[in-house]
């Protein structure tokens, strides 16, 4: 019998780390591994994630369609920042730290609907601009500047309905960074699919895992038995033909007797295969949907702890389809149960590797061609993190 050594030997430094994915994603992908446990399990690796990708890019806050009118606010997270994205009284959208300027207390929380911000502290009240309106008591002050302690504005873009922020005023455009992506998507108007459902979850496993299991195929068939895997003839998947530094996708048919992902007939602009066709954008490093033509799903992912990941997910549905539909609320309750189910058959997948990850056994195998955009994640991230 084999003896299979203990990794208890393994160098889990960081610069072991980044050597390993280094040389990893040097590999063409008909050689390419998936990515060393330690990625997965390393607070050292977290920290310069955090550091390099969460506080130093973009990452996706939500949709436009969550704030209706004026005064409409939901919050997010950008790594340890808390933020919240507002509707404005001309239709625009802000973000700022959601951070009083008084002793730092956290002003919002979850989403609604204001017409000022009252901190819950001391009452110091804003504007929905960020303007300090109102600070109690302080008039005995021999100095207090009102107009100098508004809220901090937080960098914003919007993107086909897709709101994202950035912490770093230097950061090219996500217009720039996403520019070839944006003929794939445009088709499909994603941006007046109307929203039916957004919720935070937490999972158990590193944000990566759950990032790589979105973008493969491979496990469709297997995991998702019970529910979608019929639908996708896996072998049909189309990549990207060349791959982008800031984003990958793939297109996959749905077959014609799925029960969603199809174009409804009131759709007058998606022609001939692209009726039947989604794409499926991963926008670097933790953005990721599946574009229907008849609906949309999607993930924005923000590490908490390198074994935990909250997940912003939410659904929406293209307009024709909803105002057509005899029993909206049926149907609605459905897909949000049916897309649970799915997510429920990858909350299983993703724990269970991120516990494999932690074993001392654990070695990262061959990657199959279903995988690609998982290789095309791990040299964004050694782009990102080694050097
Ligand atoms: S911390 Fe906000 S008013 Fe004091
Ligand atoms: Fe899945």
């Amino acid at each position: 019998m084999q003896y299979i050594p203990l990794m208890s030997f393994r160098d889990n430094s960081i610069d072991s780390i980044l050597a390993q994915l280094a040389a990893l994603a040097a590999r063409p992908l008909d050689q390419a591994h998936a990515m060393p446990p330690e990625v997965y399990t390393s607070e050292h690796f977290l920290e310069r994630e955090r550091e390099r990708i969460f506080r130093g890019g973009w990452v996706c806050a939500g949709r436009t369609d969550s704030l209706r009118s004026a005064g409409e606010y939901f919050c997010f997270d950008v790594d340890s920042q808390p933020v919240f994205v507002v509707r404005q009284k001309d239709g625009s959208f802000s973000a700022f730290a959601n951070v009083c300027r008084h002793r730092m207390m956290t002003l919002l929380k979850g989403q609604g609907k204001c017409k000022r911000i009252v901190c819950p502290y001391h009452a110091w009240t804003y504007d929905v601009n960020g303007a300090l309106l109102n600070a109690p008591h302080m008039d005995s002050r021999s100095e207090f500047d009102q107009t100098a302690l508004g809220l901090h504005p937080v960098r914003l873009e919007v993107w086909h309905g897709w709101i994202y922020l950035t912490l770093n005023n230097d950061a090219p455009t996500v217009d720039s960074l996403l520019e070839k992506l944006s003929p794939l998507v445009a088709p499909y108007q994603m941006e007046h699919y109307v929203q039916i459902l957004e919720e935070d979850h937490v999972w158990d496993t590193n944000w990566k895992q759950l990032t790589e299991n979105f973008m493969e195929g491979y496990h469709l068939p297997v995991a998702h038995k019970a529910t979608v895997g019929g639908y996708f003839p896996v072998e049909a998947t189309q990549f990207a033909a060349v791959p982008s530094p800031g984003f990958t996708f793939q297109f996959f048919e749905k077959t014609t007797e799925a029960p969603v992902g199809t174009a409804h007939p009131d759709n007058k602009t998606l022609r001939g295969k692209q009726r039947v066709t989604s794409v499926m954008p991963t926008v670097f490093p933790s953005h990721m949907y599946v574009l229907a033509p008849d609906h949309l799903w999607y993930l924005s992912l923000q590490p908490q702890g390198v074994s935990q990941v909250k997940i912003r997910y939410g659904i929406a549905m293209a307009p024709e389809v909803l105002e057509t539909c005899e029993d909206p609320d049926k149907l609605i309750a459905d897909t949000a149960a049916f897309l649970w189910q799915v997510n429920e058959e990858d909350r299983v997948v993703v724990e269970g590797i991120h516990k494999g990850a932690h074993a001392p056994l654990s070695t990262s195998g061959p990657l199959c061609w279903l995988e690609r955009e998982n290789h095309e994640f791990a040299q964004y991230l050694a782009a990102q993190l080694c050097n």
